[in-house]
């Protein structure tokens, strides 16, 4: 079944328009369909998630029908249908990972910040969930943190305190 929530009103900035321009300029004529999941990272990047109006948005930039949008946010992993923190933890949770205390982690994290997988915490900071293999099997247990994809290695319970802590302390300072 479909799970997108329809939360956000969709009305793409102009400078928004102009990066899914270049991005369907990379394309031969009547193949804008082919910018489909670059547009959907930069529309992840700007409103943190893809809700259903921002996939029929897109659906609509691109002359394509909305399932063909739905069809592919639904299946890769990076797309999220549902709001997120600003930091998004994704721990590996594959067989080498878990061989070397993945699951222990994600146990530690969810303590930590106190929320479940796929949830928020309530100051909006982070939420957290486990992914598939992240190509770094020899360096477990793994985090990413996208939108940049920075990649945290060899996790260890202080090691992950360290790191939201430090991701806290990142934030205040923007503040
Ligand atoms: Fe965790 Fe491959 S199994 S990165």
């Amino acid at each position: 079944m479909l799970s997108v929530q329809e939360n956000y009103p969709v009305e793409f900035a102009a400078a928004l328009l102009e990066k899914f321009g270049e991005v369907v300029s990379r394309y031969p004529e009547g193949r804008q369909k082919s910018a489909l999941l670059p547009i959907l990272h930069l529309v992840q990047a700007e409103y943190g998630w893809l809700s259903a109006q921002a996939m029929d948005a897109v659906a609509a930039y691109l002359g394509i029908q909305p399932i063909e949008v739905y069809e592919v946010a639904t299946f890769y992993s990076m797309y999220f249908l549902q709001p997120q923190g600003k930091y998004t933890l994704e721990i590996c949770r594959t067989g080498p990972c878990c061989l070397v205390g993945a699951e222990k982690i994600m146990e530690h994290i969810a303590t930590t910040l106190g929320v479940k997988e796929g949830e928020v915490t309530e100051d909006g900071l982070f939420s957290w969930r486990g992914v598939e293999c992240l190509a770094a099997c020899g360096y477990g247990p793994v985090l990413q943190i996208g939108p940049a994809y920075t990649f945290y290695e060899q996790l260890t319970a202080d090691g992950v305190d360290d790191l939201i802590q430090s991701l806290r302390n990142n934030t205040q300072q923007e503040g």
